[in-house]
């Protein structure tokens, strides 16, 4: 049915049908989509219609990915009321690899860096071979890699509809420890010191020191976190995407990924993800040299410090990260 203009290639027109075909029987390996455009007009339509039940034996082969996914459907069903209309601008976290079908929706401090290295080697026409070879930064720079929110709305239709979906998670307090202590406690960090300390030192801590106030150094876990549940902060401007929930970054009730990854498992995760894609005996996801804390510990030593009225603020704004990823509240909080 979508096959008309395929005809002009062969070779496109091979693969779309291989395509369609796979795509109705559930498949193991995702091909690149067909490339007619054959949207509605709006993205909620197609989210609407999007068919869950092909892709979830996708992953036949891999119970925990799937029963995360499963998962993740009931929380959104259980937990989320209005169906809200995504515009192409909600779409600014997720990664384009037209190539190889992929769409990977970027979490930050979620080993986002080196999946972004990854899909610059997946699309860069053999520039790069080696993820590792390709620096942090250049990783970042806007324009290295294609959102989602740059193409039209068919085009976007075509490719969620088409594309192989995947997200990283991660338990959502280390994720936040770790973006503070990224950005706060660093020296080298002064932008996000003069962008954001400052403002928290003005708000948050009595009487400051002008040094303080002028540079934002030296902003304490506590101060960060009267910060983020101050009701004024949101009011004017959104979240920075280190903190920012995965909810709003990613839509995970909206799009529906065919991979949930956890930063807790990253190494067999990103491997499965590879392997869907039908990457995994050319690239490595470079895992090697980070060791990954699942225990707990790290936040535990954070939150000792935060007040039960906080604590209590706190998880009630990380809550739908919480649900939806199943991550059970931590032992160390004094909420109740
Ligand atoms: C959800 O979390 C619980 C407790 O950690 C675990 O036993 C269960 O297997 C998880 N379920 C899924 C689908 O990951
Ligand atoms: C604040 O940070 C500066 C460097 O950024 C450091 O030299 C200083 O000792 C810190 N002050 C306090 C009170 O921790």
């Amino acid at each position: 049915m979508k096959m008309s203009r395929g005809r002009l290639f062969l070779a496109t027109c091979a693969g779309s049908l291989f395509v369609l075909v796979l795509y109705f029987q559930s498949i193991t390996k995702p091909e690149p989509g067909p490339k007619t455009h054959s949207g509605s007009g709006k993205i909620s339509s197609l989210l609407q219609t999007h068919d869950n039940g092909d892709q979830l034996e996708l992953l036949a082969d891999h119970q925990p990915l799937q029963s995360r996914r499963e998962l993740l459907e009931q929380a959104c069903l259980s937990h989320t009321r209005k169906r809200r209309v995504l515009s192409p601008d909600d779409l600014k976290h997720l990664i384009v690899d037209d190539k190889h079908s992929l769409i990977y929706c970027y979490v930050p401090k979620v080993a986002c860096t080196n999946w972004k290295r990854v899909l610059m080697v997946l699309t860069s026409d053999g520039r790069y071979t080696d993820p590792l070879s390709i620096p942090a930064n250049e990783a970042h720079i806007a324009g290295n890699l294609h959102t989602l929110s740059e193409f039209s709305v068919p085009e976007i239709n075509q490719r969620l509809r088409n594309y192989l979906k995947f997200i990283f998670v991660r338990e959502p307090f280390e994720r936040l420890v770790s973006a503070y202590r990224n950005k706060f406690t660093r020296h080298y960090n002064t932008a996000f010191h003069k962008r954001y300390g400052t403002k928290i030192i003005r708000r948050h801590r009595l009487n400051p020191e002008p040094d303080a106030l002028e540079r934002g150094n030296n902003v304490s876990f506590r101060e960060f976190v009267q910060y983020l549940v101050d009701p004024l902060t949101q009011q004017e401007e959104p979240l920075n995407e280190h903190w920012e929930r995965v909810h709003s970054l990613c839509h995970p009730c909206l799009i529906h990924y065919n991979v949930v990854g956890k930063y807790e498992t990253l190494e067999p995760d990103a491997e499965a993800v590879l392997r869907l894609a039908g990457v995994e005996d050319t690239l490595k996801f470079p895992t090697s040299g980070k060791r990954i804390t699942t225990d707990g510990n790290m936040a535990a030593r954070f939150f000792k410090h935060i007040s039960p009225f906080y604590q209590r603020k706190l998880l009630n704004m990380y809550r739908m990260d919480f649900l939806l990823f199943n991550y059970s509240t931590p032992d160390y909080l004094r909420t109740r």
